[in-house]
């Protein structure tokens, strides 16, 4: 009976959450004062592979993550329901404006693949283990979110999604949607998934071009 109530919480309630949330303006940054104000953030986020010191993990991929999402991911540095200290110090020192314009330039660089659809359905669905069918109603069939507030997932760094994962479990990262997927997650299927959705076609490293 349990089990049951489960399956259907976790199946059925992001398909109608994702159907009730209404689609948000898109972001209306300016790419061209963007450009100005990312040259600071490719200074890690535009360096394939470039770690965090402590704990290590890559510094997440920008390259086609949507322009509304990472105006959320700022905003969320800066209102706390996120806690990485430069994170952080760098997001404070933007107005909503300039938030904005660097998200509208760093979506802007790379992402032909997110472009593209991502990987294909056959190879999406050949590798797929049956636990990531709890989050292809928000993050889509081959990790290519369905909304722009929403993620992208394919692609991105599977240390990176490995850290992200653990840290809305212990609670150091929050959201309404996302933390509750991740309460139910053990240590296992967390591996697995940060493994599967990192080997889709996706997310790429900003490079300036
Ligand atoms: C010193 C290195 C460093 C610099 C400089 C830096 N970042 Fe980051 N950024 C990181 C790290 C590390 C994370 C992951 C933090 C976490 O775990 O929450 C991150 C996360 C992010 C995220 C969240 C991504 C996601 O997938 O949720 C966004 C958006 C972002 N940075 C944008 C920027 C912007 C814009 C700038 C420049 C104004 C910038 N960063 C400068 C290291 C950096
Ligand atoms: C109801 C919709 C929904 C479902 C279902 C869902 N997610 Fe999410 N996910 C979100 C939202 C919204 C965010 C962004 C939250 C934020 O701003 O921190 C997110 C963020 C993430 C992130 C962090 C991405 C980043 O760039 O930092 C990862 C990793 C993730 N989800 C993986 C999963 C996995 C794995 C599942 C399945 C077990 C799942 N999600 C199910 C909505 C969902």
């Amino acid at each position: 009976m349990t089990t049951n109530i489960t399956y259907l919480i976790r199946f059925t309630a992001p398909l109608i959450l994702s159907l009730l949330i209404a689609q948000p303006a898109l972001a209306n940054g300016d790419v061209e004062a963007g450009k100005e104000l990312g040259y600071t953030c490719l200074g890690c986020h535009g360096i394939d592979g470039y770690r965090n010191a402590y704990p290590s993990y890559r510094v997440p991929k920008l390259g086609g993550q949507k322009a509304a999402y990472l105006v959320v991911a700022l905003e969320g540095y800066r209102n706390g329901t996120r806690n990485h200290p430069t994170m952080i110090a760098q997001a404070q020192s933007l107005t909503d404006q300039q938030i904005d314009d660097v998200a509208a330039y760093l979506a802007s660089l790379g992402g032909e693949a997110v472009a593209a659809g991502g990987s294909d359905t056959a190879t999406a669905e050949k590798s797929r283990p049956d636990s990531a069918q709890a989050c292809t109603a928000c993050h889509g069939p081959n990790g290519v979110s369905v909304n722009a507030v929403w993620p992208t997932i394919a692609g991105q760094h599977e240390d990176y999604l490995v850290h992200a994962l653990e840290k809305y479990r212990d609670g150091t990262r929050t959201d309404p949607l996302m933390s509750a997927q991740a309460m139910l997650l053990a240590d296992e299927d967390l591996e697995v998934l940060a493994h599967y959705f990192a080997n889709l076609d996706g997310l790429e490293t900003t490079e300036d071009k």
